[in-house]
């Protein structure tokens, strides 16, 4: 005390006193601080935990993907109004987007099926460089969490307005046009069609660094925008061949993908390759399914008779009798001209070329780069003979 004028006390008694009392109350402070914040943040775990755990997911609204929250929007919430298909591993959406006012279509994936990630991931795989205006364009890939806390996986396509090809081969009553009358495809729509699917084989087999097999060609899966051009879509059995070999031959990984009944090759029943040639086959197959407007999976088809076969055997003579109604009134009303003539010689080129393709013996099949070329021929011979639109 300063009034004492007493020396400094330095003893080391009273500083051992001191320094101990102002320590312990800075070490009272924070440990008791320090337990108080640990209870805190049990209580609040224990808290959020509580509140959670009856929805058994873990993921609260903030974490909501914001790309499922605008698909969600896009679509009317996935309404059934807004489906316009059923595919293998999911369902297709129309869709909206707010922002643009861009169409879409939304593959939204149902993972519960065995293979759908699978096939998720082959179309990411496949689509990933390639670009080609006869592909179906892929926007973008959404992959979240659905409000439901469940994996969400989907593909977003440009919207194609004009459909899938299967529904203009085999137009159902409830497809026709307001008009009443069933819309119909042309000839040289036809033929251009076939040149679209063909440009775009040629494209994926023998104009990439690693050719892509699709594996997986049909009619349903070649969709026509507003101008009636083909884009081939759907690349969940894609294969990608990562070794050039000569034969471009990728391994079919385990069972099961094997396309689709009528349309895949002989072969895949017994090989585990997968082969450009296994496409040339399905693209034979549509092409003769194209101008007959006869499905592979017709139940006349059996046995013995195939789409092949039977087209086989009409040729040449009964040339007519086994094209498409539809495509025969278009015939017809040419017939007698020299317009009718190139009809039907185009006719039986196009015929030649889907047998051709679809030959049970692999190695005798036409390759993609000659069907094109053969194709354009058809066409510009169509168009000099004065077949339009
Ligand atoms: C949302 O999707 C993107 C890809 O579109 C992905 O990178 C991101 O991890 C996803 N977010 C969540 C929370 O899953
Ligand atoms: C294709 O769709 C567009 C847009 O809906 C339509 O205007 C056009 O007529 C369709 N094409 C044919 C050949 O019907
Ligand atoms: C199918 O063809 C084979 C040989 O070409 C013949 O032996 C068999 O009897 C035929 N089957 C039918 C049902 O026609
Ligand atoms: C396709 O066939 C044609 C004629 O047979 C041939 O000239 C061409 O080299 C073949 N192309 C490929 C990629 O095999
Ligand atoms: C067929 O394709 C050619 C070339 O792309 C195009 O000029 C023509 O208008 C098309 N015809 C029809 C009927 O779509």
């Amino acid at each position: 005390m300063p009034e004492f004028h007493l020396r400094k006390c330095s003893s080391k008694n009273s500083g051992r006193r001191l320094i101990p009392k102002w320590k312990l109350t800075i070490s009272i402070f924070f440990g008791v601080s320090g337990i108080a914040l640990v209870l805190a943040l049990m209580y609040f775990r224990w808290l959020k935990k509580k509140r959670t755990e009856p929805t058994s997911s873990s993921k609260d609204d903030s974490s909501l993907n914001l790309s499922y929250k605008i698909l969600l929007k896009a679509t009317n919430g996935f309404s059934s109004n807004n489906l316009i298909g059923v595919g293998g591993f999911g369902s297709v959406y129309k869709g909206v987007l707010d922002e643009n006012g861009i169409v879409i279509a939304v593959k939204v994936l149902n993972l519960m099926l065995h293979g759908a990630m699978k096939c998720f991931l082959s179309e990411c795989e496949a689509l990933k460089s390639v670009r080609h205006r006869n592909l179906l364009k892929v926007l973008t890939v959404c992959s979240g969490i659905d409000y439901r806390g469940n994996e969400f996986k989907a593909l977003v396509y440009e919207f194609m307005v004009n459909g899938s090809l299967e529904v203009w081969l085999h137009p159902r009553p409830s497809s026709a046009n307001l008009g009443g009358n069933v819309q119909k495809l042309s000839l040289i729509q036809r033929v251009n069609i076939s040149i679209d699917v063909a440009s775009a084989l040629d494209y994926l087999h023998n104009h990439l660094q690693s050719p892509i097999i699709h594996c997986d060609v049909k009619p349903s899966n070649v969709l026509l925008d507003a101008e009636m051009v083909g884009h081939v879509g759907d690349f969940g059995l894609a294969k990608v061949v990562i070794e050039s070999t000569d034969d471009a031959k990728a391994k079919m990984s385990s069972a099961g993908v094997r396309g689709t009944v009528g349309y895949a090759a002989p072969e895949y029943g017994t090989e585990s390759v997968v082969s450009r040639e296994g496409d040339i086959y399905s693209y034979g197959i549509l092409l003769l399914e194209m101008f007959t407007g006869m499905s592979p999976t017709n139940e006349m088809f059996k046995e013995n008779l195939s789409l092949h076969n039977f087209v086989k055997e009409a040729l040449p003579g009964h040339l007519l009798e086994i094209t498409d109604p539809l495509l025969l009134q278009e015939m017809e009303s040419h017939m007698g001209t020299g317009r009718g003539d190139a009809g039907r010689e185009c006719l039986e080129m196009v015929y030649g070329i889907g047998i051709a393709c679809s030959v049970e013996a692999r190695r005798e099949r036409m390759n993609i780069t000659e069907v094109a070329a053969q194709m354009h021929f058809i066409r510009d011979k169509l168009h000099a003979a004065g077949f339009q639109g």
